[in-house]
């Protein structure tokens, strides 16, 4: 029985004041029930603050990526040693944002390239977490464009395999993989149930495939992309959606703990 996850994913939002109010009003929302885990992954300046207040919480704390490399000449890097030491304990990879591919694009096209994630760095990154014993929550999914040629299972397929290749199964037994397609981020446009249902399935088919299928049996899969409060149960209560990564809603502490009630 895989335990539900929900993961909030504060992205560039919070002065450490800010997100110091957040997580009192969060902790003072949540309902504690051992059936769920919860993590919050604030922006790297806000961790140390973060983690201090949850100390005596069941929230762990995230980070929002991660540089492969454990240290050396790497201006405006964090690596996984640094966010062990700061007390993460789970890590976003392969966000859709770190990839260049937003749902909701704010900034100049002549700008996404600075957003250079690729399959491979994903790969590195995942190496470098599991090397502290950081979890890593690897975000695959497709954009509009892709899923209106028909692209979605080759592209997230594609995606895991690149991202999981070379590594033993017995050390992915605690990775968590989101689905997050891309279109559906930041946009108030969410996947249908079952067709999140369908994907998050076959993400644990192909996991099956490069892991095999008994260690991808325990692999939360979770669902990301325009979840609230108000959609979060039903998508939760499909068979292969282990919980949610939350953006928008996980910076309004009232919402994200419904949501949380909600898994
Ligand atoms: P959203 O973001 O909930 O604001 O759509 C989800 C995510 O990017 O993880």
């Amino acid at each position: 029985m895989r335990k539900k996850l929900v993961a909030g994913n504060w992205k560039m939002n919070m002065t450490a004041a800010e997100a110091a109010a957040t997580v009192e009003s969060l902790v003072e929302s949540i309902d504690y029930r051992d059936s769920v885990d919860m993590v919050v992954c604030p922006s790297y300046l806000c961790i140390p603050k973060t983690v201090e207040l949850l100390h005596d919480s069941h929230i762990k704390v995230g980070a929002q990526d991660v540089f492969w490399m454990p240290k050396g000449a790497f201006t405006g890097k964090v690596s996984a040693p640094m966010l062990k030491a700061a007390g993460c304990a789970y890590c976003i990879v392969g966000h859709s944002e770190t990839r260049g591919r937003f749902g909701k694009l704010e900034i100049a096209d002549t700008a996404v390239s600075h957003f250079s994630e690729t399959d491979h760095t994903v790969n590195l990154k995942i190496a470098a977490l599991l090397e502290q014993g950081i979890v890593p929550i690897l975000c695959v999914g497709e954009s509009q464009v892709e899923r209106e040629n028909n692209m979605t299972d080759a592209v997230i397929t594609t995606q895991l395999e690149k991202a999981l290749d070379g590594f033993d199964p017995d050390e992915l037994d605690d990775l968590v993989v989101a689905y997050e397609p891309v279109w559906a981020i930041g946009t108030g446009k969410t996947c249908e149930t079952a067709e999140a249902e369908r994907v998050c399935a076959m993400i644990r088919i192909v996991i099956g495939e490069i892991i095999g299928t008994s260690h991808a049996k325990g692999i939360r899969v979770l669902y990301g992309g325009s979840v609230k409060a108000s959609n979060a149960h039903e998508l939760f209560s499909q068979p292969n959606i282990d919980g949610g990564l939350v953006g928008g809603a996980s910076l309004d502490p009232k919402e994200f703990a419904a949501i949380v009630g909600a898994a």
